[in-house]
């Protein structure tokens, strides 16, 4: 047995710190994105008097779906300036410090400047930060490591730590501790302490990265190391490499319309818990930016048992799964969880003049298949990304790939402005047809998408 095999099969679940120190980081900058985003519709929508923007409920999904369409383009600038320039490592603390001080520009200056300027920071910030981060999850292991799909799988975990507890400590923040009440109803609404979490928890995230990465990441590449391979790097891509690079594009196209009915969470999704849904569990009203910690919490609660679903696939005798078999599967998935919302809205009656509000469980269940879906689609496309994307290209394809779910977010943000003009039920039902037929169709085409990345 070769040194290498020894140390994977001993090691096969041991991973280096550097992963931990990753997870950290990552869950303190989703805590930030999704804290601040778990607020964004509620504060563009709510009227002038009550603290909000008071956009229309079209205008504020708009600028909803801009803002978060956007904030996964620039990775794809983040990522290229970071495998040309700066190197990964000091991307990750460029985009980290832009991002805090967004944050902080939506708490300290109010209406439309502070809403336009802060928004902007972000998604520059966002765009060095993302791609980088996970490419240096990829690099912390050596090619052709059996240790990557589950090193994703404990980041994504990271990611939705962060992103659990963000919009319950945000939501808490604006719709209860600092928001003002009469007889129960919320007068004022306290969104720039939300604003401000988001941003004390990125400044968190930051630290800890700042402190530790010499230590833990000290032997990741960097740029001085990469200008002695400007040979290699001269070189055109091979063949094989192409076609690889092709079928990340390829896969890219497809998951565009998962990620539009996925991301409906923030903005259609919410707006229907706001408007439609019966909230009051024990006496008490649930604050409707919780309701998105229910995506990660069944990430937390299924990604352990997808981890041993995927282990007990890739060791079956005919193989594992192919890559986008498993995103077709989760495609159809995110379709049945869009049929659920379908029944939601028919048990509302009409829904500008609902005879009942609808019961929280068809929200539970359809973040539920939603996320079943996600698992399906989601980590595995990240290490896909890593595994085939030709070296130097990787954080510029990681970029690109997250840019999918930009185009996937202005898109969903599209449909969720239509929410009023086509009525919550059509627009749950175009999802699900939609997501279901073109999952169909990539199960058709697997075999040949999988042969082009050999
Ligand atoms: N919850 C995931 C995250 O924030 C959703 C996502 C996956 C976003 C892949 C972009 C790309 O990371």
């Amino acid at each position: 047995m070769e040194k290498t095999d020894v140390i994977r099969n001993n090691t096969k679940m041991k991973h280096p710190p550097g992963l931990y120190l990753l997870f950290f980081t990552e869950m303190w900058e989703r805590f930030s994105y999704y804290g601040m985003r778990s607020l964004l519709i509620l504060y563009l929508t709510t009227s002038f008097v009550q603290g909000g923007l008071g956009f229309s409920v079209s205008t504020g999904a708009m600028i909803y779906g801009l803002y978060t369409g956007f904030t996964y383009f620039t990775p794809i600038i983040g990522g290229f300036l970071a495998d040309r320039f700066l190197g990964q490592k000091l991307a990750i603390v460029v985009g980290g410090a832009i991002m805090v001080v967004g944050n902080l520009v939506l708490f300290g200056i109010p209406g439309h400047i502070g809403l336009f300027l802060g928004l902007a920071l972000l998604i520059i910030g966002n765009g060095f930060f993302k791609p980088n981060i996970s490419t240096v999850v990829g690099q912390l292991y050596p090619e052709g490591d059996k240790r990557k799909d589950s090193a994703f799988t404990i980041f994504y975990m990271g990611i939705n730590v962060g992103s659990l507890i963000a919009p319950i400590i945000c939501g808490l923040l604006a719709e209860n501790i600092f928001a003002e009440k009469v007889n129960g109803a919320i007068v004022q609404y306290g969104f720039k302490y939300g604003f401000l979490a988001a941003a004390i928890g990125m400044i968190l995230g930051q630290i800890i990265f700042v402190i530790f990465s010499p230590k833990y990441l000290g032997h990741i590449e960097n740029k001085k190391v990469e200008k002695k391979e400007k040979v290699v790097e001269k070189k055109p891509l091979t063949k094989q490499e192409k076609r690889r690079t092709i079928s990340i594009f390829i896969l890219a196209a497809f998951v565009i319309f998962f990620w539009a009915g996925f991301e409906q969470a923030g903005s259609s999704l919410t707006m229907f818990a706001e408007k439609l849904t019966n909230r009051n569990v024990l006496g008490m009203t649930i604050p409707v930016s919780w309701l998105q910690s229910l995506n990660p919490v069944f990430v937390l609660i299924l990604s352990p048992i997808f981890a041993k679903i995927w282990f007990k696939l890739a060791n079956r005798e005919k193989g594992d799964l192919k890559v986008p078999v498993k995103m077709a599967i989760g495609m159809i998935v995110l379709g049945i969880g869009f049929l659920v919302m379908v029944f939601a809205t028919i048990s509302v009656g009409n829904t500008e003049n609902p005879v009942a509000k609808a019961s929280m469980w068809w929200l539970v269940i359809t973040y539920f298949f939603n996320t079943t879906g996600e698992l399906c689609l989601s980590p595995i496309g990240l290490s896909m990304v890593t595994k085939i994307a030709p070296a130097k290209l990787a954080s510029l394809l990681m970029g690109i790939w997250l840019a999918s779910t930009g185009v996937a977010n202005i898109l969903g943000g599209f449909i969720a402005s239509n929410l009023e003009s086509f009525g919550a039920k059509d627009i749950f039902l175009m999802i699900s047809i939609v997501c279901i037929v073109l999952g169909g169709v990539l199960l058709l085409l697997s075999n040949k998408i999988s042969k082009m990345m050999e």
